[in-house]
């Protein structure tokens, strides 16, 4: 097995492994320690079946099930599709899921931990994921900003990135809402394996600063998000079949682009590993 960092700030690619052949816990914990290393890893050239995805995400830890039931449709519920297709008519995955920074499932109490992505359909253009490093991020910030945001707290919401982002399909059901009720968490977070601090923001599910007057922490969250997401924070991933990503939720954004999605389709199998730790 060996280890290819992908850029300066963020990734390593990992070759020499086939993730759906038995992975002996010595070569397991090399990806894991690259993890924390790395914030992400990429393994390519995959051949995995829906079941050795999920038997390879939950080395990491417990899985979660997205609320969005939909878009659950493999024999496995814990892998949440993400894609333009349809079958009879009926979307297979969520369609432009994720178009915007954030870090999965940061709307939890207790967000998760990480994400599994394995890309099964890829479009030739467009389509790439974004990843940025929330440690190099904070640590780039000037002392006066460090000290001014070092015990700010923001609103996490599910329904108000779902309202914004899908506002033209149906709502979110009763049931929905009562499982992602909005959530405060610290705007730095310490890595609880790392003890790194790291900045946590993002787009559209932070909705706002609290304690701060409206404009002024819409301004705030406006400057740091644009600052998170500098060029020298950001891994551009090009997606190829077959790709397994893995990244560490704890320390990075992401963000998918467009593509277009009349001629071509893609197709991404998400297994989401549920954390352990409030962020603080
Ligand atoms: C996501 O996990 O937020 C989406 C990533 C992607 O589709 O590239």
């Amino acid at each position: 097995m060996e280890l290819q960092p992908l850029g300066p700030v963020l990734g390593v690619e990992v070759t020499g492994v086939d993730l759906s052949e038995p992975l002996d816990n010595e070569r397991f914990a090399a990806i894991r320690q690259a993890l924390n290393d790395h914030c992400l890893v990429l393994i390519r050239g995959q051949e995995l079946t829906e079941g050795e995805h999920v038997a390879f995400a939950k080395r990491f830890g417990d899985l979660q099930v997205h609320v969005l039931k939909q878009f659950l449709t493999t024999p496995y519920p814990e892998l949440y599709v993400l894609s333009n297709k349809a079958v009879d008519g009926k979307p297979i995955g969520n369609h432009k899921e994720g178009w915007n920074w954030h870090s999965d499932w940061s709307y939890y109490e207790v967000p998760c931990f990480g994400s599994v992505l394995y890309s099964r359909e890829v479009p030739p253009e467009g389509a790439d994921t974004l990843f940025a490093s929330m440690y190099a991020a904070y640590d780039a910030l000037d002392p006066e900003t460090k000290a001014k945001i070092a015990d700010l707290k923001a609103v996490h919401s599910y329904s108000g990135y779902y309202a914004k982002a899908f506002g033209d399909r149906e709502p979110l059901s009763e049931e929905q809402k009562a499982k992602t009720p909005d959530v405060v968490h610290p705007v730095v977070r310490t890595h609880p394996e790392t003890r790194r601090k790291s900045l946590f923001v993002g787009e559209d599910i932070v909705k706002e600063i609290c304690g701060l007057p409206v404009a002024e922490g819409k301004a705030l969250l406006d400057r740091l998000n644009a600052h998170a997401v500098s060029d020298d924070f950001v891994y551009r991933h090009k997606w190829r079949v077959g790709d397994v990503v893995i990244w560490d939720n704890r320390s990075t954004m992401h963000k998918a682009t467009p593509y277009d999605d009349k001629a071509y389709t893609r197709v991404m199998h998400r297994a989401t590993i549920k954390g352990t730790d409030r962020p603080a």
